[in-house]
């Protein structure tokens, strides 16, 4: 049975055991979200030995020649030292410049990190607070930002969500991996009509994309539809609405979960050049790609971000 070495603690595992699994099995910190290597949450650095890694282009070749690999995608073929993911030796300090209310169930947070931090709307951070690390989007746009944006649900009970009811302006946290891609905007698609789906909190990286989208000028129409548990819940309604009433351009459609249906059953795409981004929780936007494929649609011209929970079903 191949040893597993994490600082001073020894343990023999069976050959093939998942390295998270093997790591939270033994008592080992290492947090977790999503199990499926889009959250990038479980980091962990391999000392010495090599794990069998399921999904290697999930990490950059600079991320990986250091050593990192993600915990929930390797498998332990041999003996293996590990050094799990330290916040405050690895990640980035930031600070709370602001935290607020826009509904009663999404907090808005705003970080100043220690240094400037290169991103793309869209994107998506790893936030540490203690030893609680989960995903959150970013909302903000680099080059009209002094800070970066999170809308965080706290409509749930959950570790994150309850921490993060209780911070306060000053308060530090710790910036994970920077992830992501497939929300963004490429200067490409200007004439090409945007369809982006929001549902929940997923609004948050789309409201970055389409600020960067009328930021790069698009020219063809542009609509936003948000999906919301109760018209409250539409939390953006204001910047969102002026948004359209300064760019002809722009549709804003707010509606709540029992509007859904219908609506998506009057989707029409109106150019085959349509390109759809969907974001917010997975049972939804799968709602969503169905409607758009049938509407027409191809699969290839939508580009989605779920945000999938800790210990939901794969
Ligand atoms: C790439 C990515 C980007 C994300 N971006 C955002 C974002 O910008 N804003 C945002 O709010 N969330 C976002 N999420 C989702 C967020 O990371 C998870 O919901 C996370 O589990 C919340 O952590 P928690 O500690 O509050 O709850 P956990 O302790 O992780 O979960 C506790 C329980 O609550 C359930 N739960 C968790 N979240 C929800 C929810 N929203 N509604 C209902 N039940 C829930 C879990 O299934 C679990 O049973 C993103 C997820 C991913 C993968
Ligand atoms: S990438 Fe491993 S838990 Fe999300």
């Amino acid at each position: 049975m191949p040893e597993l070495r994490v600082g001073e603690r020894r343990f023999h595992v069976a050959v093939d055991s998942n390295l998270l699994d093997a790591l939270l099995g033994q008592g080992v910190s290492v947090p977790y979200s999503c199990r499926s290597g889009s959250c990038h949450a479980c980091l962990v650095r391999c000392l010495h030995g090599e794990p069998q890694d399921s999904q290697p282009e999930a990490l950059t070749q600079e991320r990986r020649a250091d050593g990192w690999r993600l915990a929930c995608q390797c498998q332990i073929v041999g003996d293996l030292e590990v050094e799990p993911f330290d916040p405050q030796r690895d990640g980035m300090p930031a600070e709370v410049l602001g935290v607020d209310w826009l509904s009663p169930r999404v907090l808005r947070l705003r970080l100043l990190p220690s240094r400037a931090l290169r991103y793309r709307p869209g994107q998506h951070l790893v936030l540490w607070w203690g030893d609680v690390a989960r995903p959150y989007s970013l909302a903000s746009v680099p080059t009209e930002d002094a800070w970066l944006e999170f809308h965080i649900d706290c409509g749930h009970a959950g570790a994150f969500a309850d921490a993060a009811r209780s911070l306060v302006v000053g308060d530090t946290l710790r910036l994970g991996e920077l992830r992501g891609g497939a929300l963004h905007y490429d200067p490409d698609w200007q004439a090409r009509p945007l369809w982006l789906l929001a549902a929940g909190t997923g609004l948050a990286p789309l409201f970055g994309v389409l600020r960067e989208a009328l930021r790069q000028e698009h020219s063809a129409a542009i609509r936003l539809l948000h999906v919301a548990p109760e018209p409250a819940e539409h939390y953006l309604r204001e910047p969102l609405q002026a948004l359209a009433a300064a760019h002809a351009n722009v549709q804003i459609d707010l509606l709540t979960v029992d509007q859904l249906a219908t609506a998506l059953s009057e989707l029409r795409i109106v150019s085959r050049q349509t390109l759809a981004l969907l974001c917010g929780h997975r049972s939804t936007l799968e709602h969503f790609a169905r409607r758009l494929y049938m509407a027409g649609l191809p699969r290839s011209q939508m580009f989605a971000d779920a945000f999938v929970s800790r210990d939901e079903p794969a």
